[in-house]
């Protein structure tokens, strides 16, 4: 392969490489890293502000970037909208589909235009063979493109079918070497199954410089951007997004949306979560329900479900509030994803609530909505999580002044007595 300048991104080539055999190396330099010289590349920006912030500033130059997510997410919309705004603003840009006709991609790409200026500028291409992919990469040299999917392209020398994992490992590996070699940003996309099966992007985790996962459920409008991996930035943004007929809108006042739709009755709690370095409410449901079932049904939604078991667990065990035999469902309303440990309370509140038949109320909640946060220990403890001002002030610009935590409260049971009443009581009061 033709070599160009090095990218400042990749690890420098000695000459030494592929001589092979021991000692018949020349040894490297090593460098003081007060001496090493940064070079200040400026990002590219595709306007999408979630992206941008999720890539930790927009996308820098010379990267490889896989988004993940399950078929009908989002994937293929986010990465047209990018691309489009990239060559609004003068970018070179190309779009590789495997999946799509050319015409296909047009006609989605119509419907974008209301929001994305340049949705019809970017120059396309239907192909699966890598090695064409490849050649036209170096003739087109463009600053940033998109590879839609990664299980769908084909190294012809390799044995096994597009998506296998040599042939992804393959595809990907070579993308990157031609990427990195001509300063190409590269937007990967994979596919991954519900449960995170299927190989393919897995296998790529440890190669990009970025895993962003795209999750939400087909069927809701609400899907949530994470980075799971950065070089470039942290790994804990997440950006909000929700589909709409002209595209992917984001969503800037998540946490009203969430709060303003929170029902307040019995099963309904808030959770006054972080996504990423960004706090967010929202709303958890629980159902119980009596079961002839054996064992009964413990299902959820948003969340994890040995975390749920381990919150039953603990309700059961340390707060007097058991569900035996009884079908348990619980919700993150709107199809964002938690996966904090500080869902713990709020799980265990939807529930007790849902189990006793009676809505969350306190003091100051004034019939309201009730929120919370904080991680269940395994003795029935609340424990501290992380921002925790920065919960309560977010939960208080949404008039949910009265907020449980294990700062007000430091066992479950505690909790649960501050917000739940039985039900005579809440009979009486009625
Ligand atoms: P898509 O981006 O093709 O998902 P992926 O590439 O991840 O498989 O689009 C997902 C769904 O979104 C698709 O079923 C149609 C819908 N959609 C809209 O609702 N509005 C739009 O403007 C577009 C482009 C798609
Ligand atoms: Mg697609």
């Amino acid at each position: 392969m033709e070599e160009r300048a090095p990218s400042p991104l990749a690890p420098a080539r000695t000459g030494s490489r592929g001589r092979g055999g021991a000692g018949a190396g020349t040894p490297g330099r090593p460098v003081r890293l007060a001496d090493v010289r940064t070079e200040q590349v400026p990002r590219l920006l595709t306007q999408i502000g979630e992206l941008d912030r999720v890539l930790g500033g927009g996308l820098v130059p010379g990267s490889l970037v896989l988004i993940g997510g399950s078929p009908g997410i989002g994937k293929s919309t986010l990465t047209n909208m990018a691309l489009g705004n990239l060559a609004a603003v003068g970018r070179r840009t190309l779009y590789v589909s495997g999946e799509e006709s050319a015409a296909q991609i047009r006609l989605r790409a119509e419907r974008l235009t209301a929001a994305t200026a340049g949705a019809l500028e970017v120059p396309v291409l239907a192909e699966t063979d890598l090695d064409t992919i490849l050649a036209t990469l170096r003739a087109e040299h463009p600053e940033v493109c998109v590879i839609d999917s990664v299980q769908t392209l084909h190294a012809a020398d390799l044995s096994g079918a597009p998506g296998s994992v040599g042939q992804v490992r393959e595809v990907a590996g070579r993308i990157m070497q031609v990427a990195k070699a001509d300063g190409i940003a590269v937007l990967l996309v994979g596919h991954v199954t519900k449960e995170g099966a299927l190989a393919g992007p897995r296998v790529l985790e440890h190669l990009v410089d970025c895993v962003l996962q795209f999750e939400g459920e087909r069927e809701r409008t609400y899907r949530t951007l994470r980075a799971l991996k950065n070089r470039f930035g942290s790994c804990n943004e997440a950006g909000v997004f929700e589909m709409r007929g002209s595209g992917l809108v984001e969503v800037l006042d998540a946490s009203a949306r969430f709060v303003a739709e929170a029902t307040g009755k019995p099963g309904s709690v808030v959770l006054a979560g972080m996504e990423g370095s960004r706090p967010l409410l929202v709303e958890v449901q629980a159902l119980v329900s009596p079961s002839e079932l054996v064992p009964p049904r413990r299902v959820v939604n948003g969340l994890d479900r040995s975390r749920l078991a381990l919150v039953l667990a603990v309700l059961g065990r340390h707060a007097g509030v058991g569900v035996g035999s009884a079908d348990v469902f619980v919700n993150v309303v709107g199809g964002v994803r938690v996966d904090e440990p500080g869902a713990d309370l709020a799980i265990a509140l939807a529930v007790a609530s849902a189990a006793r038949g009676v809505a969350l109320a306190s003091a100051a909640s004034g019939g309201g909505p009730v929120a919370c946060f904080g991680e269940l220990g395994l003795t029935g403890e609340l424990r501290s999580i992380a921002h925790p001002d920065r919960r309560l002030r977010e939960a208080a610009k949404f008039g949910l002044r009265d907020v449980v935590s294990p700062e007000t409260a430091p066992t479950l049971r505690q909790a649960l007595r501050s917000v739940l009443r039985s039900p005579a009581a809440g009979r009486e009061a009625a």
